[in-house]
Formats: C-alpha cells, structure tokens, sequence
C-alpha cells in the first residue's frame, strides 16, 4: 500500500507520482506531445518543460481538434473554503497562459456548495462570501474579461441542477463510495456533488447546441471527478472532457502539498512582505547544520522546499535556475542567501498580485455569470450568430 493519500478532499504523505500515473491511470506528458503542442504555440511554458505538468487525459486528442478548426473551451475551478495559496495559482496561471495562447474561453467554477458539504466548520454564508473574496485573485491574474466567466454554485444553481440531475441519474452510489471513499456516514449532499463539478465540462456545448471540446487544467487531486465525468458525458452525447494536470506545490516543510490549514508552511496571497519572509526564513531545506558544513559538503536541493519554490513558479529561467542548483550542490551558496533571493521574489509577486487584487474589485461584474440574465443573453447572442 502506498504511503500518501490522494483525494480531492485529502493529500498526505510524499506524493508518489509515477505510482499515481499507474493508479489513477493517467498519461505522461511525454516529449512527443510537447513538441506536437509546441507547432502551435511556438513555445513551451516553463511549468511544462519542468514537468510541473506531468500528466493528462486526451490532451493530444484537444490539439488534434484544435489543428482541425474544432478549438476547445477552459474550465477550471476552486472551493472556496478560506484564503488563496500560491498552490491554487498553479492552475490559473497555466490556464490564463492557455487562454492567451489559443484565445478560447474560460469557465471557473466557485464551488462554495462543495465546500459546505464537505467542511463541517464552515457555513454556507461565508463559503458563499469566501467565492467572490477567491474570485479576485484569478481576476488579478488578467484573464480575457470577455472570454472568462466566473460563477458561484450557489448563484448558478438553477442551470447547474438542472444539468447536474441527467448526471446523476447516470452515477450509482457504489460507483461514488469506490472513487470517493465515501460511505454509509456521508451527508447525502456529498454523494450528489460530483455530478455539479462536472456540469461546466458540458455547459459550453449546451449552451451552443453542438459539441466543444473542454480542457481542464487542475492539480491531480480533482482527477477523480473528472474520471466520473469522463464515463458519464459520453452517455449524454457530449465529449469526454480533456484534462491537463500538475503536481502539488508543497508546503514550507518537509514532504506534503501546501495546504491552507498549516498556515505557518502555506503562503497566502494576502499575506504581508514580513510574514513571507518569516515563513521562508522558517521553511526546510536541503542545507548542512551550519556554514561552514554547507561550504565543505554543499546542499541537497532535491529535498530542498526552497529550491522547489524557485523550480516550480519563481525562478523561470533556466539558466538561473541551473546556477542556483549548482551552486547550492558545490557549496557556494548557503541557505540564508537563496531563502533572502526567494523571499524577494515572492514578495514582488505578491506586491503585483494584491494591488491587481484591488482594481479586480472594480471590473468584478464583468467577469461575472449569474443566473438566468447573463445565460439567457447568451444562448441569445448564439442564436443570433446560427439564424
Ligand atoms: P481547490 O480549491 O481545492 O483547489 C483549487 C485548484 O488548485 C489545485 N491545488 C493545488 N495545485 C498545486 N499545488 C497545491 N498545493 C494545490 N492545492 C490545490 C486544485 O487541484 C485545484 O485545481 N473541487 C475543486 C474546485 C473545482 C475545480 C473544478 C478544480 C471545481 N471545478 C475544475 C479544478 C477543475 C476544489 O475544491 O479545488
């Protein structure tokens, strides 16, 4: 039995990602698909040279679509149970790359029912309050505002049950125990909620009354879902949706994905210049006992949280990424120097985000989807363009 736990609602241990591959029964990004994709991009983004996105489902088969003149929509998603860490950023930005490179659309879900069933210390009202608190970071990110629409369960609820209800029908209850581990003692809301997670994989192709392929980047806790979506859609007459998926951007210590209820080894994206530098100052690494062990032996940034940071998000470059990691092995730099360079890194980052996290504030309603006004106008403006 392997020694981590994978769920889109658990992730201990030290994630195993090649047994993972085999277990969940996901494809490798290998080189061949890169370069496939890179004839339409023209280049690579650092997450998927690095591997940060590591694996997917039918990727190759969106790009095939997209070459034929078939282009794909963005979904992706969050629950809103708290605040924002750097991790859930992964996804988005990848996503808001994606839609720049190809100029498609993006549907974001703001799961806020999922996360008062599942979070028995959370009421409804404030996961509610939390989706459009979350909702401004990915506004800050600077997707499309006339390609991206950004919705609530709650507010969307009348288009999501009525979809989600011909999912349902489809899923049995021993299906959602054995992909979900849930059992006898869950609330009878969790066992229906996968069915709204996956509505906006279809919702496009309803919407406009034929078939569109859906890509969704996600980390690989929320694959399961999307395996149920994949059986169910196809059943329905929709195409099994695409998935692109990364590995977790760990917390500050040793081992274990960043996660928001460790709040000392997770960085959120509001917090202050200081305490990012007190949560780095504090984070583990692969250095010696001291400096001058550090200088005889050199470090070890494999193990290293720090180096993983500047691998994953804030040190891009390559060539600069290659000098870290050499000089980090052969001693020449210690612990405090490259724990100082991140800190300034991700302070900058943050100074950016949190000041477009204001402006987003003021531009929130066009991102925006609700009920009924902005659907109807939708399928209208669609009919417009078909008649
Ligand atoms: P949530 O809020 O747990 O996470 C939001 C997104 O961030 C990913 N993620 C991470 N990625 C990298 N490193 C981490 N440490 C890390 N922690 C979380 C998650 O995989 C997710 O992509 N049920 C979902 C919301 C949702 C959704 C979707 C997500 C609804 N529809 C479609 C992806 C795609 C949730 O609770 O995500």
């Amino acid at each position: 039995m392997p020694d981590f736990i994978v769920t889109p609602w658990e992730v201990s241990g030290e994630v195993d990602y090649d047994l993972l591959i085999k277990e969940f029964g996901i494809e490798p990004i290998d080189e061949k698909l890169l370069f496939y994709f890179k004839e339409i991009t023209n280049e690579i983004h650092p997450f998927l040279r690095r591997k940060v996105f590591f694996a997917h489902r039918d990727f190759q088969w969106i790009i095939e679509e997209y070459k034929k003149g078939n282009p794909f929509y963005l979904y992706t998603g969050r629950g809103p149970s708290g605040n924002v860490h750097l991790g859930h950023l992964l996804p988005w930005i990848f996503s808001k790359w994606l839609q720049e490179k190809f100029n498609v659309e993006l549907w974001f879900q703001l799961t806020d029912d999922e996360k008062f069933l599942f979070n028995q210390s959370i009421s409804l009202e404030e996961t509610h309050k939390y989706a459009y608190d979350n909702a401004l970071d990915v506004i800050a990110l600077g997707f499309n505002p006339k390609k991206t629409y950004i919705f609530s369960d709650i507010d969307l609820a009348g288009t999501l049950y009525r979809n989600a209800l011909k999912i349902a029908k489809k899923i049995t209850f021993s299906t959602v125990k054995a992909t979900f581990g849930l059992d006898n003692s869950s609330n009878i809301g969790q066992i229906f909620y996968t069915s709204i997670q996956t509505v906006p994989a279809m919702l496009k192709s309803m919407i406009e009354g034929k078939n569109v392929p859906c890509l969704i980047p996600l980390a690989v806790d929320q694959d399961p879902h999307f395996r149920l979506s994949r059986d169910v859609l196809p059943k329905l007459g929709f195409y099994k949706p695409a998935l692109i998926e990364c590995v977790f951007l760990p917390n500050l210590q040793q081992g274990g994905k960043m996660s928001a209820s460790v709040e000392d080894t997770a960085i959120f994206t509001k917090d202050k210049p200081d305490t990012v530098k007190k949560k780095v100052n504090n984070a583990f690494t692969g250095g010696q006992a001291n400096a001058k062990l550090q200088r005889e032996l050199g470090g070890n940034p494999s193990v290293c949280s720090v180096y993983k940071y500047h691998f994953m998000l804030f040190t891009l470059d390559d060539n600069e990424l290659r000098s870290i990691q050499s000089k980090c092995i052969g001693g020449e730099l210690l612990c405090g120097e490259c724990k100082k360079d991140l800190i300034q890194k991700i302070n900058k980052f943050l100074n950016e985000h949190q000041k477009q996290r204001e402006k987003a504030k003021d531009i929130f309603e066009d991102y925006l989807l609700k009920e009924k006004v902005d659907l109807k106008y939708l399928i209208n403006e669609k009919n417009k363009e078909t008649h």
